[in-house]
């Protein structure tokens, strides 16, 4: 597939299933976690979709475009590998949505940041919380979720967390 087709059809995977995603929680209390801020597009979303909870959200810097930039309460800077271990306390409740949205050219790279991201952001989440992400990501307490229509199979990734409380 050319990169101008890739492209649009990865952002139209995220919005869709950050739709689903925002109906799946509705019910649920907590945060969203934006786990790669980038230029915030997708945290600029995230706002639209879901004006009453707080956003935190993670990155290595601020590469983000000003009028999609968190405030110093809710941008924690650093590896993730770093900043997701101690974001229990900063974020102060399990979070209701997690975002992951990491990957990069280096899909050998991805894979292996997506197995420790599970868990550790497994350790974030609430009873039924529901994680979206762009890279296939298996935690024994996660269930797939059905894409949207629209989204092609391995173009985005949902799942939702069990009742019980991460282990
Ligand atoms: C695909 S971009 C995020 C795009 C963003 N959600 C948007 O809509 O603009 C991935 C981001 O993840 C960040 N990232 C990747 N690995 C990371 C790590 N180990 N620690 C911190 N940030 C990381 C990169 O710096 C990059 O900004």
């Amino acid at each position: 597939m050319n990169r101008l087709d890739f492209l649009i059809r990865r952002l139209t995977a995220q919005r869709a299933c950050l739709q689903l995603a925002a109906e799946l929680i509705s019910e649920i209390e907590g945060p969203v976690l934006e786990v790669g801020l980038g230029k915030g597009r997708t945290y600029d979303f995230l706002r639209e979709l879901f004006p009453a909870r707080e956003i935190f959200a993670f990155d290595r810097n601020v590469g983000s475009y000003p009028d999609a930039t968190p405030d110093l309460d809710h941008i924690i800077l650093g590896d993730f590998r770093e900043t997701l271990m101690s974001a229990q306390e900063r974020i102060g409740a399990s979070a209701a949505l997690v975002h992951c949205d990491f990957g990069s050219e280096n899909r050998e790279e991805d894979t292996v940041l997506a197995r420790w991201l599970g868990p550790a952001i497994d350790r974030l989440l609430g009873p039924n919380g529901v994680v979206a992400a762009d890279r296939e990501m298996t935690v024994s307490r996660w269930t797939p979720v059905s894409l949207p229509s629209t989204v092609d199979e391995d173009a985005y990734y949902l799942y939702r967390a069990g009742t019980g409380s991460a282990p």
